[in-house]
């Protein structure tokens, strides 16, 4: 019989072998594609010497087409948790060197444990992926496992932050868990997603691409807008991953954690009085007042690379997390299109999901007109942000830099959809359509017609008839714009408001 200490040893090499994965030459292979292994990036993921690995010795069942001879280690997946900034974390991290990272019904297994465990202590998962898809010697029990993951990831939406991160090769199912969680992470030049890879693609469409071209990081961070962040190497990930996770609270029941940031709440920044152009049709840079109004400057933006006229990011005002959506006049004059209003609804429901308060800085000139747009949908996508802001009950603090016309004025928060505070600078323009627009209509063939205009500026183009309904709460000087928002945002901190009950509602999709 084994004494005690050969017992000891034998869990170790046990261990060990775990810990060796799908082997060394595997591991090097990984290395040599630029890529870290599983453990190598939950190591850079979590806290130095937190991370408590769950399941290891889990083995998968099946004995189709020599699997039984197939030992794969841990599964194919490192499971565990710990902590990141010293708060809880839930973690797994597909293994690429254990049959290529594929999903089977043991390796699924150890995923809904994890959720499962996310769910019950209300923390974030971080998932890591690297993956083949399903293990196709598994067939269904393969399916299985991934339904089971799908349907956790749909309940956990709303409840944990569920951040996922590309970084390897992701195929069929291994890109929809994914796409059903809150921010998708992919690193440039080693990761792709997509539901079928260039060779099926060829052999049913015979159009010819190539994986990056298809699912690369930048494909979909700049053009189909699945992806919300791009990292340029695995560590570089990570350490995004845990500056995401810093702004946000650990479930749907806490605030987000209240950090010290050193900057005076009452910072007045005179630069913004002289930020906008003269001309009301010439651009600037929204990110310009982005960076005057918010701690330290600094901001984390979703979605960087995507719809680039509208900006959604993550800052601090006193240190409290908000969400900024903001119109970029630089980018289409700040026009709201079909790609704009997914990305920004899509930011709204998660700040109001996470209770952060909305801050939406508005210069908006209108939807933008076009077939393009129409056949594409705008007016159901355009729905979305009215859906998004009206359903959102965290204190919403609107304020207008200068366009706010039309059916875009509503769709970027205003009071009517539940703003609590609408803040306007000097130079807002707060009208059913733009000076030329209204000209042209209401003065069309009047030979003083210019005239008329001219009077329409003065009198229409500007916060004050707004102001005098009371849809505006507040003129603001620009450089007052800080101190405004932390003032509005300290009011509302005990904001409470309900919505009708109901199973959920029906937002256009
Ligand atoms: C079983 C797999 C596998 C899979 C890879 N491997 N994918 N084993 N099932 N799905 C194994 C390989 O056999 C290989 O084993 C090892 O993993 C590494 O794979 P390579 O092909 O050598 O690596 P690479 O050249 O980098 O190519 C990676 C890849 C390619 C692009 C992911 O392996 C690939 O195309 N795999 C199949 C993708 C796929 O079609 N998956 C099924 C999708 S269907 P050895 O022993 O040689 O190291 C699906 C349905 C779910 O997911 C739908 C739910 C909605």
């Amino acid at each position: 019989m084994a004494t005690i200490q050969e017992k000891i040893e034998d869990l170790k090499a046990r261990q060990e072998k775990v810990k060796q994965g799908g082997g060394a030459k595997r591991i090097e292979k990984q290395h040599a594609g630029g890529k870290l292994t599983a453990r190598e990036r939950i190591e850079k993921l979590l806290d130095p010497g937190t991370f408590v690995e769950l399941d290891q010795f889990v083995h998968h069942r099946c004995t189709n087409f020599g699997m039984e001879k197939e030992e794969a280690p841990g599964e194919g997946v490192v499971t565990g948790y710990g902590t990141v900034d010293g708060r809880l974390t839930y973690v797994f991290a597909q293994d690429f060197t254990v049959v290529g990272g594929s999903l089977g019904e043991m390796h699924a297994a150890k995923i809904v444990k994890i959720q499962e465990l996310a769910m019950k202590m209300g923390a974030p998962l971080v998932a890591l992926n690297d993956s083949g898809g399903a293990r196709i010697q598994e067939a269904v029990d393969a399916l299985s496992g991934y339904g089971k993951i799908f349907f956790r990831n749909t309940l956990a939406s709303g409840v944990i932050p569920q951040i996922s991160a590309i970084m390897g090769p992701c195929a069929g199912g291994a890109v929809y868990s994914p796409a059903l969680t809150d921010f998708i992470f992919m690193v440039k030049n080693t990761s792709q997603m997509f539901i079928t890879g260039p060779q099926v693609i060829k052999s049913v469409t015979a159009e010819e691409v190539t994986a990056e071209a298809l699912g690369g990081a930048m494909t979909h961070n700049a053009t189909s807008g699945v992806a919300h962040f791009a990292a340029e190497n695995d560590e570089d990930c990570m350490r995004q991953i845990r500056y995401l996770l810093s702004f946000l609270p650990a479930n749907n029941l806490e605030d987000p954690p209240p950090v010290d940031t050193g900057d005076d709440p009452n910072r007045m920044e005179s630069a913004l009085n002289s930020l906008l152009p003269d001309n009301p049709n010439m651009p600037y840079n929204m990110k310009d007042v982005i960076k005057l109004i918010v701690d330290n400057g600094e901001f984390y933006e979703s979605q960087a690379h995507y719809a680039q006229n509208i900006i959604t990011c993550f800052a601090r005002f006193d240190g409290q997390t908000v969400g900024i959506i903001a119109n970029q006049p630089a980018v289409m004059a700040g026009c709201l299109d079909v790609n704009a209003s997914d990305k920004s609804a899509r930011f709204i429901r998660f700040c109001d999901a996470f209770n952060i308060p909305l801050i939406n800085l508005v210069d908006v000139p209108g939807f933008l007109p076009g077939t393009d747009q129409e056949y594409g949908g705008i007016i159901r996508h355009g729905a979305k942000m009215l859906y998004a802001y009206s359903e959102a009950t965290v204190p919403k603090v609107t304020v207008i830099t200068r366009k706010a016309y039309g059916g875009s004025y509503l769709a970027m928060c205003s009071q009517d959809l539940g703003a609590d505070q609408v803040l306007a600078w000097p130079s807002a323009e707060i009208a059913v359509m733009g000076p030329a627009g209204a000209a042209n209509i209401i003065f069309k063939g009047d030979p003083d017609a210019k005239d008329k205009t001219d009077k329409y500026v003065e009198e229409f183009a500007t916060p004050y008839k707004a102001a005098e309904r009371g849809f505006v709460d507040i003129v603001i000087e620009p450089m007052e714009t800080r101190p405004r928002v932390i003032t509005a945002l300290n009011m509302l901190a005990s904001k409470r408001e309900t919505r009708p009950a109901k199973k959920h509602g029906n937002i256009p999709v």
